[in-house]
C-alpha cells in the first residue's frame, strides 16, 4: 500500500517547503486524532504507538484537557510571566513540588521545550555550586540546542556537522547490559556509576562538577533499562563530592513507566528534575522542579522567557496533573498495559532470530531489532521493514537506537487491552514480514 493522492501531493510540498533536516518517522499526514488513534488525510484509522513523541500519555485531547484550555483562551492567552504574572503558574509549581520525590522544600521553574529545561537545569546547577562542569552519558538524549545536542550521547544526526560543541561536557558509558560485556556482571549497574571516579581522575576532579544528568530509563538511546543498582549508586556518587543530580523524566514521566516518576522504582531522589511532553498534553510547556535553595541561585531576571509558562499551556498541564491526582487507577492501568506489553515482547524475542532482546520498564517497551541473535549486529534494514509493515496495516510506530533499530512504544497509557493486543498482532504480522522479506 503506497501513499494515498492527497499523502502524495502533501510529500512533494513538504519537499519543497521544509529542510530535509526535519525528519518523520512515517509518511502518515494526520487530519484528526482522538483518544489513541490518528486519522490520516485519507480517512485511514491508525493505532498511535508514538503518541507524538511520548506527549499524549493521557490519550489525545482529553475531554479535561479541551476543557481547561477552553476556560483559559476565554480569558487571557498570554501577558508574559515576566510581565503581569498569573496564579495559574503558582498553582502548577506547587502542585510539580508536592509530586515530584524529595521531602525538602522545592521550587519550579517553567519554559517551553524539554531542551529549553534542561538547559535551565544546568544554568541553576552551575550558578548553585559555582562549578563549570557537567557529566551525562553515552546513549543519552537531552535535546537538540546547542547545550542539549553536546549532553546528548548520540552523534547521528543529533552532533554530527554541528560542532563545535559547548565546553565542560563530559561523557561516561551508559549501562546498556544487552551490548557490554559486563552486562551480566550482577554489579553492572554499581560499576557503571562508578565510572565517574575513573573520570575525576582523568578528566575533571570532582570538586569542578556541579552536575550529572541522567535518563532513568535512556530514551532516545534505545529504551536501555539499567541494572536496579545504577542509580542509587550514582545518587551516592554525587552526594559524596557535592555534586547535583539531574534526572531527565521528559520522556519517563507521567506514567511512562507506570509510575508517575521512573525515579520511583529506584527510590532515588534527583536535586532537580526535568519534564516536559506529556506534562501538558501536547502544549509546549515543560519545567525544573528542584531544591528551593538550588532554584533560586540565579540571579533575579537570570531565568523566564517571552512565553515561558504559557498560560494555555499551563492550564492543560494542571488539568494533567489533577488528573493523575484524582485518577491513580490510571498508573494501574499503565502497569497492567506494560505487562500485556512486555509478556508479548518477550514472546516475540523467543520466537523471532531479529528480535535480539525484548525489555521494558512499564509500558515503555523495546525490541532491539538484529540480523541474529548470535551475531547480535543492529539491524536498520530490518527495523525500517517493520515500522513500513506497520504503519500500512494501520499502527504507527516509532523507533530509537543507535542504528534507529529499536522499536520503542510510546502509545497512550490508558490503551485498553484489546486495542493493544490489536496493535501488538500488526506488529507480530510486521516482524514475520520483516524476517521473511530481508532474506529476499
Ligand atoms: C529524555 C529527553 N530529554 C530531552 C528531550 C528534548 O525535548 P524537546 O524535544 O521538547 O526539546 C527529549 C525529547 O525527546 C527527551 O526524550
Amino acid at each position: 500500500m503506497g501513499l494515498g493522492e492527497e499523502a502524495q501531493r502533501l510529500m512533494e510540498r513538504r519537499n519543497r517547503a521544509i529542510p530535509r533536516g526535519v525528519s518523520h518517522a512515517t509518511p502518515v499526514f494526520a487530519s484528526r486524532a482522538e483518544g489513541v488513534y490518528i486519522w490520516d488525510v485519507e480517512g485511514r484509522r491508525y493505532i498511535d504507538f508514538a503518541g507524538g513523541i511520548g506527549v499524549q500519555n493521557l490519550g489525545h485531547r482529553p475531554r479535561f484537557v479541551l476543557e481547561a484550555v477552553q476556560a483559559q483562551l476565554d480569558r487571557f492567552i498570554h501577558t508574559s510571566f515576566n510581565v503581569a504574572p498569573y496564579e495559574l503558574y503558582i498553582e502548577l509549581a506547587e502542585k510539580l513540588a508536592r509530586l515530584v520525590p524529595g521531602s525538602f522544600a522545592k521550587k519550579t521553574l517553567l519554559v517551553n521545550s524539554g531542551a529549553e529545561a534542561v538547559e535551565n537545569a544546568i544554568k541553576i546547577a552551575r550558578s548553585y555550586t559555582k562549578r563549570p562542569a557537567i557529566v551525562a552519558f553515552t546513549y543519552g538524549f537531552h535535546g537538540r540546542t546547542l547545550l542539549t545536542m553536546t549532553l546528548t550521547g548520540k552523534t547521528r544526526p543529533y552532533r554530527a556537522g554541528f560542532g563545535p560543541m559547548a565546553p565542560e561536557i563530559y561523557h561516561i558509558p551508559y549501562p546498556y547490559p544487552y551490548r557490554d560485556p559486563l552486562g551480566a556482571d550482577p554489579r553492572f549497574g554499581a560499576l557503571a556509576a562508578e565510572r565517574l571516579y575513573e573520570l575525576f581522575d582523568t578528566e575533571v576532579p570532582a570538586d569542578q562538577v556541579a552536575a550529572v544528568i541522567v535518563e532513568p530509563v535512556a530514551g532516545e538511546g534505545g529504551f536501555i533499562v539499567p541494572p536496579p543498582d545504577f542509580l542509587p549508586r550514582l545518587r551516592e556518587i554525587t552526594q559524596e563530592h557535592n555534586i547535583l543530580l539531574i534526572a531527565d523524566e521528559i520522556q519517563t514521566g507521567f506514567g511512562r513507566t507506570g509510575t508517575l516518576f521512573a525515579v520511583e522504582h529506584s527510590r532515588v531522589v534527583p536535586d532537580l528534575m526535568v519534564l516536559a511532553k506529556s506534562l501538558a498534553a501536547g502544549f509546549p510547556l515543560s519545567a525544573v522542579v528542584g531544591r528551593a535553595e538550588v532554584m533560586d541561585a540565579p540571579q533575579v531576571g537570570g531565568l523566564g522567557g517571552t512565553y515561558a509558562g504559557n498560560p494555555v499551556a499551563v492550564a492543560a498541564a494542571l488539568s494533567v496533573v489533577d488528573h493523575f491526582v484524582e485518577h491513580p487507577e490510571v498508573l494501574e492501568r499503565a502497569r497492567r498495559l506494560g505487562e500485556v506489553v512486555n509478556a508479548r515482547f518477550h514472546e516475540f524475542a523467543a520466537r523471532y532470530d531479529i528480535v535480539g532482546e525484548a525489555r521494558g520498564l512499564g509500558p515503555m517497551a523495546a525490541l532491539e531489532l538484529v540480523e541474529s541473535k548470535a551475531s547480535k549486529r543492529p539491524s536498520t534494514v530490518h527495523a525500517d521493514l517493520v515500522a513500513q509493515y506497520a504503519y500500512e496495516h494501520g499502527l504507527i510506530l516509532m523507533r530509537a537506537g543507535m542504528a534507529n533499530h529499536v522499536i520503542r512504544t510510546l502509545m497512550p497509557i490508558i490503551m485498553t487491552e484489546e486495542v493493544a493486543n490489536e496493535a501488538l498482532g500488526i506488529l507480530e504480522d510486521a516482524l514475520r514480514y520483516a524476517r521473511d522479506e530481508a532474506r529476499g
